[in-house]
């Protein structure tokens, strides 16, 4: 576990003022994130079966290779409960890019400011590792506008568009953000 923001201590809803856990981060994972992760996903309404499953392999794959995976991940909870994910790695055969596999927040606390905090932390710890271009694919379809407005509001340009990708009219969208100088080149 590492360290709590006392920021969101507080919080207020329709019903006035709710206390709540602070946020904590944690970057080690363990095996009970395979249900977190697949809890998350699977009641976004984002992802299909197949999907929830390929977000799920990724925590088996670090579980077993650890770092060499290639696979960071961010867990955002209150005590033990994960409030939302991301996981990110260097892209193989790059110098300093790396991308940006997987994000998501719970159902119930999007739209409350977790998922910038969330980026602005895997891009904190993407430049503290050396990384300096963090790219994150979406998709083109309707439902991924907020997700593609998310990436907008947080600074990710829009980088190409890869036609009919995922299938015909269904677009592949890139996103790359250039992240400030790291500790060793400023
Ligand atoms: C994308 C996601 C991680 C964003 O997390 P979030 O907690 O809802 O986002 P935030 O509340 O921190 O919003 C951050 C910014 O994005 C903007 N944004 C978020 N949702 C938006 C929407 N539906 N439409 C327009 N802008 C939106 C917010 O206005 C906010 O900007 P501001 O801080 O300048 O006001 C979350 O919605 C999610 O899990 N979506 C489903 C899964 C997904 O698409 N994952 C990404 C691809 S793998």
């Amino acid at each position: 576990m590492e360290k709590a923001d006392r920021r969101f201590s507080v919080v207020r809803n329709r019903g006035g003022i709710v206390r709540e856990q602070p946020l904590v981060w944690r970057e080690e994972v363990s095996p009970g994130d395979k249900e977190s992760v697949h809890r998350i996903c699977e009641l976004s309404g984002f992802f299909s079966a197949e999907e929830v499953d390929m977000a799920v392999e990724l925590v088996e794959e670090r579980l077993a290779k650890g770092v060499a995976s290639g696979y960071h991940f961010l867990f955002a909870q209150h005590g033990d409960t994960v409030l939302g994910f991301a996981c990110y790695g260097p892209i193989a055969g790059t110098e300093s890019s790396w991308d940006l596999y997987w994000m998501a927040v719970e159902e119930k606390r999007r739209g409350q400011g977790l998922g910038r905090k969330l980026a602005a932390e895997v891009e904190r710890r993407t430049r503290l590792f050396g990384g300096r271009r963090l790219y994150a694919w979406t998709s083109s379809r309707d439902q991924y506008h907020p997700t593609r407005k998310f990436y907008e509001r947080l600074g990710y340009s829009h980088e190409a568009t890869l036609r009919d990708y995922y299938k015909p009219g269904e677009h592949l969208v890139i996103y790359v953000k250039q992240l400030p100088g790291t500790p060793h080149s400023p």
